[in-house]
């Protein structure tokens, strides 16, 4: 059956091949048959009477009474009416533009001895044509079956478009990476600049000291080999000894200084292995060493933690980080004769801590906050400030514990460094 060329059109049952074949019941069989042998796929007849519908006479059923016995000799010559018996007396009537899958349902849930039989659709003309029902069956299994090639032709689409998307998505994490891992590059150059800068002065003086130690003693030695030395001369000499050894200790001091907090800063202690702590009681034992130092100051170092807090992280790296805190409290926040109170507050939230530090004193100007964390931003640079210490926190915390930290201050409101960590940081 090519009766239809492309299925791609067909979405109602008015799209398929109907077949117009009429007769009157009045009509003698044999015009019947002849109908049906002129076209030898014609499904059926629409019987009437005076213009209304009596029946459907259908190929299946007319073949079948003219094959039993003597049924010819019966049926042939007497009028169409004689076959009532034999026909649809109520056949389906479908509408044109009726879905096909729903014709299908329709059809199928006939009578089962009548399954097989074909059905009547009304075309907009008032006329009615007849359908073969295996066309309907077979129509409805192509467009299923181009529905499913269609679904998964989109599967295969999307499953390709997903495979692209993720390689894309993979293109762009290393390309992050790149700039990442470049972006740090230049940071570490300018650390190392800064580093080198810094540590430049004090060797350099170190050196200039150490020069002049040098010449003043070769004189020395070349009066007192002579025997030429006189009193004033060792005199100068002790005198200028002593002053440059000072020089030398206290500028090579300060550059093994720089040199402590630049190790620091690479965040190493790639030694420290990862253990697990009671939060509140590392934190009491670390405020307890920490308490002499405040009350020299006279300052005053707090503590509220909830017991049990289970930690399994680095505890030597939050020491670390802590101290810096609080020392920074207790260097920059207070001038001197105020006595300060600075207060370690943990919470717990979900499986992260959050551990405030905070203090009552003059608090960070807005114009330095934005500052803070750089390498080498600091306000005391003339006694003995490298600005190392919050960039070392920063580092501590965002890479070693996988927390953040901010920080909450203005002038004369004190500050809060809020750092916020998971309870148990990743390998
Ligand atoms: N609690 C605070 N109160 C007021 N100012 C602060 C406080 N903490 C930090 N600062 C400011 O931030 C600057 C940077 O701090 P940071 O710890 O990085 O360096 P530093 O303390 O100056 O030097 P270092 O820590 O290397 O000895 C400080 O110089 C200070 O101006
Ligand atoms: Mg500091």
């Amino acid at each position: 059956m090519n009766d239809i060329e492309s299925f791609d059109t067909v979405r109602t049952v008015g799209d398929l091949r109907l077949w117009s074949a009429t007769i009157d019941l009045a009509a003698p069989t044999l015009s019947a048959e002849q109908m049906m042998q002129q076209d030898s796929q014609l499904p059926g007849i629409v019987v009437q009477h005076q213009g209304q519908l009596v029946a459907l006479l259908s190929r299946r059923l007319l073949f079948q009474q003219l094959s039993r016995p003597m049924g010819r000799e019966i049926f042939l010559k007497r009028p169409v009416s004689e076959m009532l018996d034999a026909m649809d007396r109520t056949p389906l009537v479908l509408r044109h533009d009726m879905p096909i899958a729903t014709a299908v349902e329709v059809a199928l849930s006939r009578d089962a001895r009548m399954v097989y039989e074909p059905v009547l659709v009304e075309t907009p003309g008032q006329s009615r044509r007849v359908l073969a029902i295996d066309l309907l069956l077979r129509v409805q299994s192509v467009l299923l079956d181009m529905a499913m090639q269609a679904k998964n032709r989109l599967l295969d689409e999307v499953q390709r478009t997903a495979g692209e998307l993720r390689t894309a998505l993979d293109e762009l994490g290393k390309a992050r990476d790149h700039l990442v891992h470049s972006e740090k590059m230049v940071a570490l150059g300018q650390l190392v600049a800064g580093i080198a800068h810094e540590i430049n002065t004090p060797i350099g003086v170190a050196l200039t000291a150490a020069t002049h130690l040098a010449e003043r003693t070769t004189t020395f030695n070349t009066l007192f080999t002579a025997g030429q030395m006189k009193r004033s001369d060792l005199q100068s000499y002790v005198g200028l000894a002593t002053q440059s050894t000072e020089l030398l200790r206290f500028n090579i001091q300060r550059a093994a200084q720089l040199i402590q907090s630049f190790k620091q800063v690479a965040v190493d202690q790639a030694s420290e292995q990862r253990r697990s702590f009671d939060l509140g009681q590392y934190l009491e034992q670390l405020v307890t060493s920490l308490r002499p130092e405040g009350r020299k100051l006279g300052h005053n170092i707090g503590l509220s933690c909830p017991p049990g807090i289970a930690m399994n992280a680095y505890p030597g790296a939050l020491a670390q980080a802590l101290s810096n805190l609080i020392s920074n409290a207790l260097v920059h926040a207070y001038p001197e004769d105020v006595r300060g109170e600075i207060r370690l507050i943990v919470r717990s939230e979900g499986n992260h801590v959050v551990i405030d530090v905070e203090d009552d004193g003059q608090g960070i100007p807005a114009e330095h906050l934005s500052r803070i964390y750089d390498p080498f931003f600091t306000t005391r640079r003339g006694s003995g400030g490298s600005g190392l210490g919050l960039h070392i926190v920063y580092n501590i915390v965002t890479e070693k514990l996988h927390g953040s930290i901010t920080c909450r201050s203005a002038p004369g409101q004190g500050s809060v460094f809020t750092i916020t960590m998971p309870q148990t940081v990743a390998e």
